[in-house]
């Protein structure tokens, strides 16, 4: 008798867990219809999506979205990772599109930095072309460089082929002749005093790196309506940022460059154009830590960059939802070009889990705004044809 009931209850059991396992099954394997920010999001193998600082590269109506492979700390392990999509909501991991090198001399040898890659497409080489910012293996942040790599495909692979420090050797245009000059005190001062903030406005740092190159952390790039492309950073130890031109090939820089903001401290910087207004929306300099957003305008890329405040707005605000910038993505549908701010939800302890925090971005009386929503859609996803 007693075995029977054991026998009982274990086909319950098992019935009850065939059937929980079907729901969690069916619910996993449903198909996203609408964004959900900062909820844990699955990709189309039902796993978080692993693409941190990332950025989004569009072609023929399919969207890549690239950025960092993380574990649970945040050195380069794996490389730069791609997922596709068609329609932003959905995405299917298409593998690493940087592979970080098994070699140790290799600059992106497992264990360097490799943060916030971006991809943008070369019509004369036909190359897609990546950027990312690099630290080299066992010097934390100090190397603060720029890699460049190119593929044939927006899959990958994309082969490595070399890493700068910007503009060695060029001064920006925006910059006196007195600035040229170095004074004898340049390197003495305390850091912080009244007398380092103005001496870092003046260009103490550009004087210091003038022969070996800027510095460039953060970064993002831009590619403008006439093709030319820049490649924006913080440099100056994360104090200014730069905007330098790219060559034809987009795998160098023209040593044409301006600073925005001396002294300004923006990171995370995030480009796009609407009409013949350019915009760009940064943080400002707490590390993992969320901080309030900044935006700003110019009618040239090279400035000057008009200050408009904390674009996030509401409950929050003063901790961007929790985010940090990275891309600001253009979408356009039939009828108009709507933008999606990507800001990332970092979690140092274990980075892996860090959330994606897409809001829908507007223009409200000629400055940026983004409001939190819990879920929300696309007014119209159909894309342009
Ligand atoms: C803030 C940057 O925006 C991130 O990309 C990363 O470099 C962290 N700092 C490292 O502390």
């Amino acid at each position: 008798m007693a075995n029977i009931q054991y026998v009982k209850k274990f086909l319950m059991l098992l019935f009850f867990g065939l059937l929980c396992g079907y729901f969690s099954n069916a619910q996993l394997s449903e198909k996203h219809t609408y964004f959900s920010p900062g909820s844990l999001w699955l990709d189309t193998n039902h796993e978080h999506i692993n693409a941190h600082g990332g950025g989004i590269f569009e072609e023929d109506g399919i969207y890549y979205w690239y950025g960092e492979h993380k574990n649970k700390n945040s050195l380069a392990q794996v490389g730069v990772r791609v997922y596709s999509s068609t329609d932003l909501y959905n995405w299917t991991n298409e593998g690493v599109a940087l592979s970080v090198s098994e070699d140790p001399d290799s600059e992106i040898t497992i264990g360097s930095v490799i943060e916030r890659p971006k991809v943008i497409y070369n019509e004369k080489t036909q190359n897609y072309v990546m950027w990312f910012h690099l630290e080299l293996k066992g010097q934390g942040y100090a190397a603060a460089r720029t890699g460049v790599a190119t593929s044939k495909s927006p899959m990958g692979p994309f082969t490595y082929l070399k890493s700068y420090r910007p503009n060695a050797g060029q001064w920006p245009i925006n910059f006196s002749e007195d600035q040229k000059l170095s004074s004898a005190s340049d390197n003495k001062l305390e850091w912080w005093t009244p007398e380092w903030t103005t001496a870092l406005k003046n260009g103490l740092y550009v004087r210091r790196d003038f022969e070996e190159g800027q510095m460039s952390r953060d970064m993002t790039l831009f590619v403008d309506d006439d093709g030319s492309a820049y490649h924006i950073h913080s440099s100056e130890e994360n104090q200014t940022l730069h905007i330098a031109e790219l060559t034809d090939d987009y795998l160098g820089f023209t040593g044409k460059w301006a600073r925005i903001q001396p002294g300004g401290q923006n990171e995370a910087p995030a480009i796009f154009k609407k009409g013949a207004t350019y915009y760009m929306v940064t943080s400002g300099l707490t590390g993992w830590a969320p901080n309030p957003a900044r935006s700003f305008k110019a009618t040239s890329i090279f400035g000057p960059w008009e200050s408009l405040g904390n674009p996030a707005k509401g409950k929050h605000s003063k901790v961007t939802f929790h985010s940090q910038s990275t891309f600001i993505l253009p979408v356009i549908s039939k009828s108009d070009t709507s933008y999606i701010y990507m800001g990332d939800r970092w979690n140092p302890k274990n980075h892996i889990d860090g959330r994606y925090i897409w809001l829908p971005l507007e223009i409200n009386n000629g400055k940026p705004e983004i409001k939190w929503q819990d879920t929300w859609q696309l007014q119209e996803s159909t894309p342009a044809e």
